[in-house]
């Protein structure tokens, strides 16, 4: 069959626990690239003689593993470009194996243990030959938990296996990777109503790697980008881009997320000559994000968008799930729809012109986001380990997992809010001038502790904020003007405002309502400095 789209500049080499689909997502893949997929575990029978149980059973698992490592290594000195390969779930637990994928882009088929369990357990193989490791849930929950970070560190890829056809329909973007500086990883982001590449590396942002087929998501040649940026970005940011046919500049800051400054952007855009067959680039941080965002969701009833985040708030949650919106002098982000980008560029060595305040009020949203995924994720965090790529990539994998089990903020997208309500109310009577969000959500994130009774987690909070110099009381608002803008926060339902709240690190409860004494406490404390 004559290949339907860019082969790949390596060999696509797939990973993940079994049940993850490895074996069909390669097939698919392999038929639209015209070639034949290889995959590990039926060569090996093939070799054996007898089926992979049979050779547990008859040899044990060592023998296996070392037939499976030799055969696997094989395979992987003579891939190159074009190959792709499925390899059995257990064979990256091999040294040999893992130093033998270094030339090729490993793709990890993400699965969580539930749906694993669904798809390759006890009862869902009892027709067919049992699988040797999924006889014990509990042994199989175990397995799983322990292969997570390895298949992680190994991936340049991360796609997640629930999403139908989920090879095909990044295939351009693996493309792309494969052309992308080596550090760059790709992450496919999948909700209800989207699906879109998210590639992070250092050094994507430059016109070279910009302008190769896949990286950037949408063909230039058909869809023309028209960027938005601000005054402080654009001068940094925006020839890198390459080719940008407008460049709307914005004056930066929260105080122009309004209405307003939405009516300068699609009048521009009118002006500019932008059809819809263009799309909108928004280059910048949160702000630009979620402007250009709504603009972009609006503008002829809808074009696309791609978002190229500048600022750590930005990288590590406003340019993932889709919501957009601006402010009213009223309450903040109260106008705004939901608008997937049609991808995200994110290039962290953009961090190093952003100001130290923002790095800090940035860090906050990290700080949230390693409070809601708990795990290595807040280890790491709390440990205050240096901020880098994989803490940025992990915050991103965090934000998506939510978005794609809620995308419409229903239910388990509400945990996205912890520190937000109070927060946003601080932002609101201030009139988005005081604080920064990160700063404003800082605050917010020690009253949801308080909230939550989690008094030793607070002052730890607390601790990372005030190394990083973040306001830890308010300065002079009145507490009740707060908690009257917090009643009005947009959650509202009926007489209450549900809280987000905390039982620990990756164990958050939504929809919590509060007493009127218990939120009067927690915003007091923060005016006693607290
Ligand atoms: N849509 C969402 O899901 C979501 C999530 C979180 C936050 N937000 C929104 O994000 C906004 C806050 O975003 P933010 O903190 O990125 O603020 P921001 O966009 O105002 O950027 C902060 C400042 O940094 C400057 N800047 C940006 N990148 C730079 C760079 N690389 N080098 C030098 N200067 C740079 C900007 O010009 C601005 O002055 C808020 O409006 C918030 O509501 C949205």
């Amino acid at each position: 069959m004559a290949p339907v789209v860019d082969i790949p500049s390596r060999a696509l080499v797939f990973i993940g626990f079994m049940g993850a689909g490895k074996t069909t997502v390669a097939g698919e893949v392999a038929a639209a690239l015209g070639v034949r997929a290889l995959d590990s575990d039926r060569l090996l029978e093939d070799e054996l003689g007898h089926s992979v149980a049979e050779e547990f059973q008859a040899r044990g698992e060592a023998s296996f593993r070392a037939a499976e490592e030799q055969l696997v290594c094989r395979l992987l000195e003579q891939a190159d470009a074009g190959s792709v390969i499925a390899l059995g779930g257990g064979s990256v637990l091999s040294e040999r194996v893992r130093a033998a994928l270094e030339p090729h882009l490993t793709v990890l088929l993400d699965i969580d243990t539930q749906a694993a369990w669904r798809r390759a357990g006890a009862s869902a193989s009892s027709g067919r030959e049992k699988r040797p490791l999924a006889s014990d849930r509990e042994a199989f929950d175990k397995l799983h938990a322990s292969r997570l970070s390895l298949y992680e560190g190994l991936a340049d890829a991360i796609l997640p296996a629930l999403t139908p056809r989920v090879g095909l329909r990044a295939l351009p973007a693996l493309s792309g990777l494969s052309r992308a500086p080596v550090s760059t990883r790709l992450l496919w982001a999948s909700a209800a109503s989207g699906d879109y590449p998210v590639l992070v590396g250092g050094g994507l942002l430059r016109t070279e790697v910009c302008s190769q087929p896949g990286v950037w998501p949408l063909e230039r040649t058909v869809s023309r980008p028209f960027c938005v940026s601000d005054q402080n970005v654009a001068g940094l940011y925006a020839e890198r881009l390459g080719g940008v046919q407008e460049l709307i500049e914005i004056a930066p800051g929260e105080r122009n997320k309004t209405l307003a400054g939405a009516e300068l952007v699609w009048s521009a855009l009118v002006a500019a000559g932008m059809t819809r067959a263009d799309h909108v680039v928004a280059l910048g941080g949160g702000v630009v994000g979620d402007l250009a965002g709504f603009c972009a969701a609006t503008y002829q009833r809808g074009v696309p968008v791609v978002h190229v985040p500048t600022t750590l708030v930005a990288q590590v949650d406003s340019a993932y799930g889709g919501k957009t919106g601006v402010d009213l002098p009223q309450a903040k982000n109260y106008v705004g729809a939901y608008h997937h980008p049609a991808g995200v560029i994110v290039d962290p060595e953009t961090l190093s012109t952003l100001p130290a305040a923002e790095l800090a009020a940035g860090y906050v949203e990290v700080l949230k986001t390693a409070l809601i995924a708990g795990g290595e994720l807040w280890q790491r965090v709390a440990a205050d380990e240096p901020l880098d790529e994989r803490t940025i990539l992990a915050c991103a994998r965090t934000k998506l997992a939510v978005v794609a089990e809620d995308e419409r903020d229903a239910g388990r997208r509400q945990v996205l809010n912890l520190g937000h309500t109070v927060g946003h109310a601080l932002e609101t009577v201030t009139g988005y001038e005081r604080y920064r969000h990160g700063e404003a959500v800082g605050l917010g994130l020690l009253a949801a502790l308080r909230l939550s009774g989690l008094d030793e987690l607070r002052a730890q909070v607390r601790e990372l904020l005030s190394v990083r110099g973040l306001p830890l009381a308010l300065d002079g608002e009145d507490v009740e003007q707060v908690i009257a803008a917090t009643m009005r926060d947009k959650k509202r339902t009926g007489a209450q405002v549900p809280f987000v709240l905390l039982d620990a690190p990756g164990n958050v409860r939504t929809g919590c309502h509060v007493s009127a004494g218990e939120l009067h406490a927690a915003v007091s404390e923060l005016q006693a400095r607290g």
